[in-house]
């Protein structure tokens, strides 16, 4: 190579380097999510590949708190200002209609192709949906299930309990021939948080009852619904679950359980990677199964969520935190995802990718309790319907008001907000 052409390429090469390096801050994207858990996370390596395919983008990932009321509060807060700082949000499915009516999000509707959400779960297509308009994208899927010790059921002749009565008497039976002081019941959420009426509505619907009507009524059977709570404060009350029930939470009972300390669990999905991880208690040693029911009822279902991606009316470059949120959606980062994080993909082909399946074996169950799992009201109040029961609720749970007395309370002070906003 001559010298002056050697010199033509690095100024090239230089001059090249300095616009990239100018270009590639132009743009900002912020991206609000929660803490990925899971043997690795991908969600770092996913957002260097979007920016290598945006040379001028930067996405800055910023993590939320823990847990859903603390996330819903730092976006109340923020979205309420003028500069929300930030472009691409994670939201919990059960914020889409109120925050697409707050005027938060931006709506995707123009801007999806027909057919584009088809691949996604049913269920989380609707709770993305408003006044029919679709206002966020479908990003991770959950469903409330049953973990047991498969081991200790096996040990004892046992199969996974179909209602809750049976479960009740499996743990006397298991903790009795154990002689294991250590050895829990049934972990469950009943902490005052959205996870707490989670259970509760999981325990209502095992009862055949529900939380709204479709005409609008609030907690329409009071009776059955006094009855669920009833059982749930009897779990407590006989011992089946732990004292500490009242403040825990997906986490606090996902560690009790992956210690070894328990027989059963409710959870979402997430909880199965970390208990078959290398060096868990439980490696090997943990089923997963429908909810129960109650004694002669239909079987039980779990509660679907998850999260999506919304992005922000206020911000400055729409167009790419929609292309963000597309690439974070897209059959390939869901299954980067589902490798990578313990989370579940909300496209349904993916539970039966061969190689996905092959790295995680119970995916397949995990899709047919995912379709049979039943979604929270999908409505705009919803949470003020959950901020209105949580302290009901958990009053019934520590035993500081009578179920029926906690559910005249919650109906009554339901009826009185939504009868002003009606
Ligand atoms: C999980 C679910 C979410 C639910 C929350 C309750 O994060 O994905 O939908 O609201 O748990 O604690």
């Amino acid at each position: 190579m001559t010298r002056p052409v050697a010199l033509l390429l690095l100024a090239l090469v230089l001059g090249g380097c300095a616009e990239d390096a100018s270009e590639r801050g132009a743009v900002t994207l912020v991206f609000k999510y929660a803490r990925i858990l899971g043997p690795a996370d991908p969600l770092p390596g996913l957002l260097r590949e979007f920016e290598a395919a945006h040379p001028r983008v930067r996405v800055k990932g910023e993590s939320l708190p823990w847990t859903s009321d603390e996330q819903h509060q730092f976006y109340v807060i923020n979205l309420e200002g003028r500069s929300p700082g930030f472009d691409l949000m994670m939201l919990d499915v059960i914020w889409v209609p109120e925050f697409a009516r707050a005027g938060w999000l931006l709506d995707l509707t123009p801007h999806l192709a027909p057919g584009e959400l088809a691949p996604h779960f049913p269920s989380t297509v609707e709770a993305a949906t408003h006044d029919g308009r679709v206002w966020a994208l479908p990003w991770t899927m959950n469903v409330g299930l049953l973990y047991y010790r498969a081991d200790l059921l096996a040990k004892h002749g046992l199969a996974p309990p179909a209602s809750f009565e049976e479960l009740v008497s499996q743990v006397r039976r298991i903790r009795s021939a154990e002689r294991d002081p250590a050895l829990e019941g049934y972990l469950w959420q009943g902490k005052q948080y959205e996870g707490l009426v989670v259970n509760v509505l999981e325990a209502f619907w095992a009862g055949g009852t529900r939380l709204l009507a479709e005409d609008g009524t609030v907690l329409p059977e009071p009776a059955r619904a006094a009855e669920a709570l009833d059982v749930l404060r009897g779990l407590i009350e006989a011992g089946v679950s732990p004292a500490w029930t009242t403040a825990a939470d997906e986490e606090l009972s996902r560690r009790a359980f992956g210690d070894g300390h328990a027989i059963f669990l409710r959870n979402w999905p997430y909880a199965l990677d970390l208990f078959e991880a290398p060096g868990s208690a439980v490696r090997g040693r943990v089923g997963i199964a429908p909810l129960p029911g109650r004694a002669g009822g239909p079987p039980g279902a779990g509660s679907t969520g998850g999260a999506h991606l919304g992005v922000s009316r206020r911000s400055r470059h729409p167009e790419l935190a929609l292309a963000l949120a597309r690439f974070l959606t897209s059959e390939r980062a869901q299954k980067a995802i589902a490798l990578g994080a313990a989370l579940s993909p909300t496209r349904e082909a993916l539970y039966h990718d061969a190689a996905l399946v092959r790295s995680r074996p119970s995916l397949p169950a995990i899709h047919a309790l995912a379709r049979a799992g039943r979604p929270r009201p999908v409505t705009p109040y919803y949470l003020l319907l959950s901020a209105t029961v949580q302290p009901e609720f958990s009053a019934a749970l520590v035993g500081v008001k009578s179920p029926s007395r906690a559910i005249a309370d919650a109906r009554a002070r339901l009826d009185h907000f939504l009868g002003a906003i009606r």
